[in-house]
């Protein structure tokens, strides 16, 4: 991408501003998308890629706290929502709409009108700002459900700008987009189809997504490519990875050596099983914690020998469908150990909280099965993580066959996830394997991550995208 500068566009920037004891720093945020992009090897550019996003701090935070992230490798332009378009757009429409829906869960959809115009005025807003700093050589990469509809509407207004898409959750069946109304349906579809390359994680959520331009627009598609308003739009699947050589060699980071000796001594009497999400229905902790119960009653030579650890990270905790979950959490750990425990041992160690990387690492090199059980994910990349951080080839994977991650880690134990007995005995499986066989599925495992990591996750997208541009400076010669 050597004359060119690339704009990525995603609802987060990646940090904010934190102020303790009047001081303000920088933190990062985490998070896939976060690594992903730093890892694009933008070597031969000469100007500085910009990222816009939307600003969890005011007009005038961002005036004076500035500085800070002046020398960053981005030049950042962050987008001021008014409060209300904010809520009605991020907890309304993307995530009581879009996010249940495209994960299967209709009956949590909270479809209003509202909403969708907070969705298009949020959308609107974000791409006058890309029009104020877009340049006709730019690169333009748009990320995630929040901006469906930018695509088109940055199309409008720049007719030959280069335009990716990136969706970081599953794209439904035809048969759940058509649960919106018409006019919203088409919206977002047309929307997306103002992009010259629209990627997904899976070629499952690629064909659903030819389907529904197929179905809701009538529009046919040949080789993955649809024509829209005279311009070809590719589509492909493009698995997300992980930074594996940061993962990987964190295994030997001296305070994760120490954490992890602790742990160790902690549980010496017991088998660690290990989880950790972001707080979301999607994840199946209720159902995960069903499984624990009928692993415990199928199997009671296992009481007192193994201990839970589940992690629950803070996440959207205004919306109901949320704070609910953490109640129903709270009370279903609460209940197993009752039901279970004894005044030497319980079955579960519980904890809402944001972990620290050295801590996450040592959980993950402590623990004996990792236990990943979501009803629906684009990715999954905690499986992809446990995988790269064990260096010694130890360790069993239990992952749920409705992740995204399941297509690259078939020698994971694969569980459905609605089946609690067939997860209990998975887990029995898991604790009792072999470490030669723990070993042999760990190599092969790794080996498929670390060759296909986030780096290459990135540039195959950008190498991709500028591709579809030279076809069209052929088709088209200036
Ligand atoms: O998986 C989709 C995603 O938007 C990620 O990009 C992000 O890390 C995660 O969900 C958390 O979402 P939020 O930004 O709502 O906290």
């Amino acid at each position: 991408m050597k004359n060119n500068r690339l704009i990525i566009i995603s609802y987060r920037l990646p940090f904010s501003f934190k102020t303790e004891n009047r001081t303000t720093s920088v933190k990062p945020s985490a998070g896939g998308l976060v690594t992903a992009v730093k890892s694009l090897d933008l070597s031969g550019s000469s100007q500085k890629p910009v990222w816009i996003g939307c600003a969890d701090f005011t007009q005038r935070a961002w005036e004076k706290n500035r500085p800070l992230v002046d020398n960053d490798d981005f030049e950042y332009v962050p987008v001021f929502l008014d409060r209300k378009t904010n809520q009605d757009f991020y907890n309304g429409f993307a995530n009581s709409v879009l996010w249940p829906l495209f994960h299967y869960f209709p009956s949590y959809v909270d479809y209003r009108d509202e909403y969708l115009r907070a969705y298009q005025a949020a959308n609107q807003a974000v791409c006058a700002v890309v029009s104020e700093v877009v340049q006709p050589s730019d690169i333009v990469w748009v990320h995630d459900y929040h901006f469906l509809a930018l695509p088109q509407l940055i199309r409008e207004r720049h007719p030959n700008a280069t335009i990716g898409f990136f969706l970081h959750i599953p794209f439904p069946s035809y048969e759940l987009l058509r649960l919106l109304p018409v006019k919203c349906r088409t919206y977002l579809l047309t929307g997306l189809l103002g992009a010259d390359l629209v990627g997904f994680h899976t070629t499952d959520y690629t064909i659903h997504f030819l389907q529904s331009v197929q179905l809701a627009l009538g529009m046919q598609h040949k080789m993955w490519k649809v024509s829209y308003q005279e311009r070809l739009v590719q589509s492909n699947a493009y698995p997300i990875g992980i930074n594996y050589a940061l993962f990987n060699e964190a295994y030997g980071d001296n305070e994760v050596i120490k954490e992890r000796v602790e742990l160790k001594s902690a549980y010496k009497d017991q088998k660690i099983i290990f989880s950790v999400d972001r707080l979301d229905y999607t994840k199946g902790v209720m159902q995960r914690l069903d499984a624990l119960d009928a692993f415990l009653q199928e199997y009671p030579e296992w009481r007192g020998r193994i201990v839970f650890i589940l992690v629950v990270v803070p996440s959207r905790d205004e919306i109901q469908r949320y704070w609910e979950r953490k109640q129903m959490i709270e009370q279903a750990v609460g209940r197993i150990n009752g039901k279970y425990g004894t005044l030497t041992w319980l079955p579960i160690m519980y904890q809402y909280a944001y972990l620290a990387f050295p801590q996450l690492i040592a959980l993950y090199t402590a623990c004996d099965v990792a236990l990943i059980t979501p009803i629906r994910d684009g990715m999954n990349l905690v499986a992809k993580e446990f995988i790269a951080t064990r260096k010694d080839q130890q360790g069993v994977l239990v992952l749920s066959e409705m992740t995204g991650a399941a297509n690259e880690l078939g020698e994971a134990l694969l569980i459905d996830p609605l089946d609690e007995f067939e997860v209990a005995e998975q887990l029995k499986l898991a604790l009792e394997m072999a470490p030669e066989e723990q070993t042999r599925r760990m190599a092969i495992m790794q080996q498929r991550l670390s060759s296909y990591d986030v780096e290459k996750w990135a540039n195959s997208f950008m190498n991709d995208l500028l591709q579809t541009q030279e076809i069209l400076k052929k088709s088209h010669p200036q």
